[in-house]
């Protein structure tokens, strides 16, 4: 039997980074989204009794390295089924080391998949659990939609979801390392926080004007000369006509929301011109209740 689910990426409505902790990760506040840009993943039984991924992208490692295979893992384990063997496919379209979490997405998607291959064995909360073992954006992907993230990333409340809206996306050559933007952050105390108050407030209201004009992510604060181009296409964006515009988690995907579908497709269509990558996409709700 082969079972398929889509692995949604998600973006940093806001991105605020507090204290350091004693574990080593940072305190986090961050409002997240899931968009319809997509992986899709299919599973099926591996022959040979082992657990293995393989992907469309050459560069992405197969084994436990994969935060899929590593999910699945965790999953078997908690289920008993150590043993069992898997072929993981990933057909991957959302752009890796872009700060839109394709990594973690994948991942969750495979507890998800995993989960309805064992007939809703576990529920949502529990499939949390489990995803706080694989990785910090982890949990949020599993259930996604529209989102309060704090702690690691994995202390999580639903927030009322994001109002229509269509949403470009593009990134620039480079990749950041994750670990790599935090070192930077603790080198240079943060200046500027994110209004999440405001935004939270805005979302009560589905006032969508007001969520954009508070877009915000302290890592586009910390001195890196790599965000002169997430300037730029953020200017672009704005010049497109976007509401608003923002670097996504530790970066280097970059995106505009729109509330004209025509200019979105055209910011888009010139975007892709110029950087390696650029999409439009739309929120997408809550996955699992
Ligand atoms: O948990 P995950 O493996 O996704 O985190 C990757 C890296 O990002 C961590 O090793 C850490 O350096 C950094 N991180 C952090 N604080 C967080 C989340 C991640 O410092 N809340």
């Amino acid at each position: 039997m082969e079972i398929q689910e889509k692995a949604y990426a998600k973006l940093n409505i806001s991105l605020d980074v507090g204290a350091k902790r004693a574990d080593g990760y940072h305190e986090m506040v961050m409002v997240m989204q899931t968009v319809s840009l997509c992986d899709t993943l299919s599973v099926r039984p591996a022959e040979d009794g082992r657990l293995s991924a393989r992907s469309n992208l050459r560069f992405i490692p197969n084994d436990d390295r994969n935060l899929a295979v590593k999910a699945a893992r965790v999953f078997l384990e908690a289920a008993g089924e150590s043993g069992r063997g898997l072929l993981l496919e990933l057909q991957k379209q959302i752009p890796v080391g872009a700060g839109m979490a394709g990594g973690s997405s994948d991942a969750a998607a495979v507890l998800r998949a995993l989960n309805r291959m064992a007939g809703g064995r576990f529920t949502r909360q529990e499939l949390e659990k489990l995803a706080e073992q694989v990785g910090s954006d982890v949990a949020f992907c599993v259930a996604g939609g529209t989102a309060l993230a704090r702690g690691r990333g994995e202390v999580l409340e639903a927030l009322p979801s994001l109002p229509d809206c269509t949403i470009v996306i593009c990134k620039p050559e480079f990749s950041i390392s994750t670990p790599e933007l935090f070192r930077k952050l603790d080198s240079a105390p943060v200046r500027h926080h994110p209004d999440t108050a405001g935004i939270l407030d805005a979302l009560e209201r589905q006032d969508l004007r007001a969520v954009c004009r508070r877009l915000y992510n302290v890592f586009e604060d910390v001195g890196d000369r790599r965000m002169r181009t997430v300037a730029q296409i953020k200017s672009r964006l704005l010049d497109h006509g976007a509401l608003g515009a923002v670097m996504t988690g530790t970066g280097s995907a970059v995106y505009g929301v729109f509330t004209d579908a025509d200019a979105a497709a055209r910011a888009a269509r010139e975007l892709r011109g110029e950087y390696r990558f650029a999409c439009v996409a739309e929120p997408v709700g809550r996955l699992m209740e």
